[in-house]
């Protein structure tokens, strides 16, 4: 379960393709954050279409994105129980983090979201919420944080995930809880046909919804280098639950 990114601004990137570099698109659209508003306005359950490495995967329904705490899944029930404190939801989208600890548990939460229309949306849900690329992200004392759904893609390459993890080191107090997923999706090898030459979690997300197209770069990490990097940004190992499919949440402690 993915996400989108890049919205409303325009951007390319490049993929390795049969040994050299070509553009694969430039886009203006933001798919994930009109699904959430289209279905948060008017009901509109249009699925959105995705593609991982040109491989068709199972639509994505908007109402995913306003799930509330019976229909999470074990890992986020899990962070949902225990974050404590002034806590950060990176990648907020509409909100269903940051909604449930704010109106089931009373924490003070504050969300962090590059959709326009998504960041909205969460706002007119009572949340707070900065719309913002998490690049801009500094010091701020929080207690705890969280990026869920495969949050460490929101790095989109290897390099990227040093700085993410910086960031999010520099936002929490000292002694402060990142809690941080991603899959490791070595198994997807058979359904994906790996692009990327360098790392084989590194795959081109493709969306489609009402007509329109979003191309983007997303980054699977495996476990090993999850949690080499993150001692590299200054974090303790807590914990690291295992779900399926490569599927894995990291409790992080942020020691320096
Ligand atoms: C997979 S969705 C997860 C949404 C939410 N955390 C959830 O579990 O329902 C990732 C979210 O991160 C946002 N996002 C992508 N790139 C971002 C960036 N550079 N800075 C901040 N948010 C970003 C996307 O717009 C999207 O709403």
């Amino acid at each position: 379960m993915l996400s989108t990114h890049l919205l409303d601004c325009k951007f390319r990137y490049l993929v390795a393709g049969k040994g050299k570099k070509f553009i694969f698109g430039y886009m203006n659209v933001d798919i994930l954050g009109n699904a959430v508003d289209n279905y948060w306005r008017k009901g509109d359950t249009t699925p959105v279409k995705i593609w991982i490495n040109g491989h068709r995967e199972p639509d994505m329904n908007p109402q995913i994105f306003f799930r509330k705490f019976p229909s999470m899944l074990g890992y986020e029930k899990l962070v949902m129980k225990a974050v404590e404190g002034r806590v950060l939801d990176l990648g907020c989208s509409a909100g269903c983090h940051a909604f449930y600890l704010k109106n089931a548990r009373g924490i003070e939460v504050e969300g962090v979201e590059l959709s326009p229309k998504a960041a909205q949306v969460a706002k007119e849900r009572g949340i707070v919420v900065h719309q913002m690329d998490w690049k801009g992200l500094s010091k701020s004392n929080f207690d705890q944080a969280f990026a869920l759904m495969n949050g460490m893609g929101l790095a989109q390459s290897l390099e990227e995930l040093d700085l993410l993890l910086n960031k999010l080191n520099l936002c929490l107090k000292k002694g402060g809880v990142l809690w941080i997923d991603s899959t490791d999706v070595t198994y997807a090898e058979a359904y994906w046909p790996m692009k990327n030459k360098e790392y084989f979690g590194l795959v081109e997300f493709q969306l489609e919804y009402k007509k329109k197209k979003q191309c983007f770069p997303w980054l699977f990490v495996d476990r090993k280098t999850a949690m080499k990097k993150a001692r590299r940004a200054g974090f303790s190992m807590v914990d690291c639950k295992l779900e399926k499919n490569g599927h894995y949440l990291l409790q992080l402690r942020k020691i320096r």
